[in-house]
């Protein structure tokens, strides 16, 4: 059977000759589809003989087989071809130096942060928190602070719009009040043990110049008991600067000043007594003994207890601890600044 042989030669080029699946689909229209040359051989037969068309049948079904096998054949081979391809065009290079991630590290004002709690912890201190939008009331009249007073003014203080009565607080001390309101509300008409709490934070005023930005952090400090003195505020604030700056080649200095809450008031100033910032006074906390107005307002007995506050520039410790010279740097967020606090 010449003619089949051929045929089959034939389909076996074309189907080699298909450059991809379509093509390949076409050609096997052309031998095996409806009307192509195998189906038409297969339809001849009804003519022939019963002998002749056994013969035949066998003789073209062998050629079809052989057919099938070509296209099979030819169908695998594209296939890989086009896997092949695939891998190729995503193909990663896996020498390729990674991208990785960079570790990160703590800010400098939270290092103080934490070094600050640790320090007060360590001497019965507890960890106090509040609101940063707070109530007029907390921040300033509980706090004996008077109507008129300059602090209270829209160019110091960030109101929100349309709420009289929050603003963002401008100090922590707020949290005074709360934390007395809640430790007097446990021991009601009872004997109260003392109150200890530092409650640090975020801050806020219309502020801003190198020393100073309109968010900055501060940690309240207040110790509340029978007995407590302003010599008490003083051996707690210079042994915590001590241990803050692991060295006593310090002076610390307590300038009378004045806040409503408290009375008497002092400014804590600091200075280095050695290294490269020696005898640069930076003013570092407002203190005094709380106000007995301000304990009533938290609800504590001002006549048996007393106690004394403290307010801590976070930012400032910062500074002087590392030697920064603008305090706009912490709030940049500039990696080449802010990598140097953890190599
Ligand atoms: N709240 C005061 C300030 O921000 C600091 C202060 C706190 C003063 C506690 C006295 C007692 O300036």
């Amino acid at each position: 059977m010449d003619q089949l042989d051929q045929l089959i030669t034939e389909a076996q080029t074309a189907f080699s000759a298909a450059p991809d699946a379509n093509a390949l689909e076409q050609a096997k229209a052309r031998f095996l589809g409806k009307s192509g040359s195998v189906t038409e051989l297969l339809k001849g037969l009804g003519k022939l003989d019963a002998d002749a068309r056994r013969a035949a049948g066998a003789e073209i079904n062998r050629a079809k087989t052989a057919i099938e096998t070509a296209l099979e054949s030819r169908r695998d081979a594209l296939r890989n071809a086009q896997l092949q391809a695939q891998l190729a065009a995503e193909a990663l290079d896996v020498t390729l130096p990674g991208r990785g991630l960079r570790q990160g590290g703590i800010h400098p004002v939270n290092r103080t942060l934490e070094r600050v709690e640790t320090l007060f912890r360590s001497i019965g201190f507890e960890v106090a928190d509040g609101p940063e939008i707070e109530t007029d009331w907390h921040n300033f009249t509980a706090l004996n602070t008077p109507d008129n007073h300059p602090a209270r003014s829209m160019h110091d203080t960030f109101y929100l719009e349309g709420a009289s009565e929050v603003l963002l607080r401008t100090h922590t001390s707020p949290v005074q009040i709360r934390t007395m309101q809640t430790h007097a509300a446990k021991y009601q008409g009872g004997d109260m043990p003392e109150l200890r709490i530092i409650a640090p934070g975020r801050v806020y005023r219309v502020d801003s110049d190198a020393t100073h930005s309109p968010m900055f952090h501060q940690v309240e400090g207040l110790w509340i008991g029978e007995q407590i003195s302003f010599a008490g505020l003083k051996g707690v604030v210079i042994d915590f600067l001590q241990r803050f700056f692991e060295t006593d080649e310090m002076q610390v200095r307590f300038r009378p000043s004045f806040f409503p809450f408290t009375e008497p008031s002092a400014e804590i100033d600091f200075a280095f007594m050695s290294g490269p910032n020696k005898g640069r006074w930076l003013e570092i906390a407002g203190c005094g003994m709380v106000h007995p107005k301000v304990l009533a307002n938290g609800g504590i007995d001002a006549d048996r207890y007393t106690g004394f506050a403290f307010g801590m520039g976070l930012d400032r410790l910062t500074m002087l601890r590392y030697g920064v010279n603008d305090l706009r740097l912490f709030f940049d967020n500039d990696v080449r600044f802010l990598r140097q606090f953890n190599d």
